[in-house]
């Protein structure tokens, strides 16, 4: 898709113009959340780490940049310490490896790569839980910990790595393994009215659905935006992977709940659900990922529900480069006003580096470019 608007190659222009700026002070750290104008640098084994390296390859592959290439294969390298130290693994494994190894892969055939996104893809796989027929999310966060009943949206973008995994290997018992977690996401995570639970939580012996949880969002029975913009994206990419007419059609229920619910800015509120008093604090980052998911459905469709889907993410991409992003300030984040975690009263309000990711990949699809990583 090529859509011809001013806007988007200068917005395009100026993420590139800042991200080289960023770069000079960044390198190849692992910025996460911006406070106070500048991004704090995490841990490389944080679920972030391949947003950075990601939007690198994205401009890099955009406009022919080496020195950002140059630095993204640099954070590839550091995960090595992250994938061969295990315990701290989690299934965000799919975020950290695509945006990194699956991508120099794809770009240059790099062997290493590929090596390392498989090793990923294998630890990936086997955190299925054969009889919830679900990818368990996290390991124990604090001693004693129980959570391998646990199963959270956010997972649906993980399943990428096992589509690649199994194309790349001929293997199809990674695809069967995602396969098996997305039906599980249409069947246990996805309400009657296109919303989603951010967590469900399963027994793990028996595999039998306990319940769902708020997590993130406002409440067990709230909707948590940025749960939903995962939901659109993941299955929306689950369909372009397997073809399953379920996925797309739990995807444009997903993606048709989120576009009713913006607000006049068409940027979301951090929860959709949520009393009036928080409605008026935005998660841009849950509207820039949400934009890539409508595009890739756009793709998929045609004739009027195409339409409405593009003019959706244009609207929200265009919101967010007018009316959200920090062209003019002493500020290293693209787009203002993320909420990472409410709830837990953390990243509230602030440039969010999987929000700036994803804008920049948005407007590389609407600008027709090569955008490889998930797909
Ligand atoms: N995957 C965690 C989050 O969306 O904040």
């Amino acid at each position: 898709m090529t859509k011809q608007a001013a806007w988007i190659d200068e917005a395009w222009e100026r993420s590139l113009k800042k991200t080289m700026q960023n770069a000079a002070r960044i390198g190849s750290g692992f910025p996460h959340a911006s406070q106070g104008g500048t991004y704090d640098l995490a841990s490389p084994g944080w679920w972030t780490a391949g947003f950075w390296p990601g939007m690198l390859w994205v401009l890099h592959s955009g406009s022919g940049h080496d020195e950002l290439k140059k630095l993204a294969e640099e954070c590839e390298a550091k995960l090595d310490s992250v994938l061969d130290g295990y315990v701290t693994l989690d299934h965000d494994l799919g975020f950290m490896w695509t945006l990194t190894s699956v991508m120099n892969y794809k770009l240059t055939g790099n062997e290493m790569s590929r090596i390392r996104a498989l090793k990923a893809a294998n630890y990936l796989a086997a955190r299925f839980n054969l009889k919830g027929r679900y990818i368990r999310a996290w390991n124990p966060w604090q001693e004693g910990e129980r959570n391998e009943g646990i199963a959270i949206i956010d997972c649906c973008m993980n399943m990428p790595l096992l589509f690649w995994a199994s194309r790349v290997s001929g293997d199809p018992r990674y695809a069967h393994i995602a396969e098996a977690h997305l039906d599980t996401v249409v069947k246990h995570f996805l309400r009657e009215d296109g919303s989603v639970y951010h967590i469900v939580h399963f027994d793990p012996h028996t595999g039998e659905r306990l319940g769902g949880l708020g997590g993130q969002g406002y409440a067990a029975e709230s909707a948590w935006s940025r749960g939903a913009a995962w939901a659109i994206y993941g299955l929306a990419l689950g369909y372009h992977h397997t073809g399953k007419q379920e996925y797309l059609a739990a995807a444009q229920r997903a993606a048709n709940f989120f576009l009713s619910r913006l607000p006049e800015d068409h940027v979301p509120a951090w929860d959709f659900r949520v009393p009036e008093e928080f409605s008026n604090l935005r998660d841009s980052s849950a509207g820039s990922c949400a934009a890539c998911g409508l595009l890739l459905l756009s793709a998929q469709l045609d004739g009027a529900d195409a339409a409405v889907y593009e003019t959706g993410a244009a609207r929200i991409l265009e919101s967010l480069y007018k009316n959200y992003g920090a062209w003019e300030e002493k500020e290293e984040g693209l787009l203002l006003h993320g909420t990472s975690n409410y709830p837990q009263g953390t990243n509230i309000d602030v440039p969010l580096i999987y929000g700036d990711y994803y804008f920049v990949e948005g407007l590389a699809r609407l600008k027709g470019l090569d955008t490889l990583c998930w797909e």
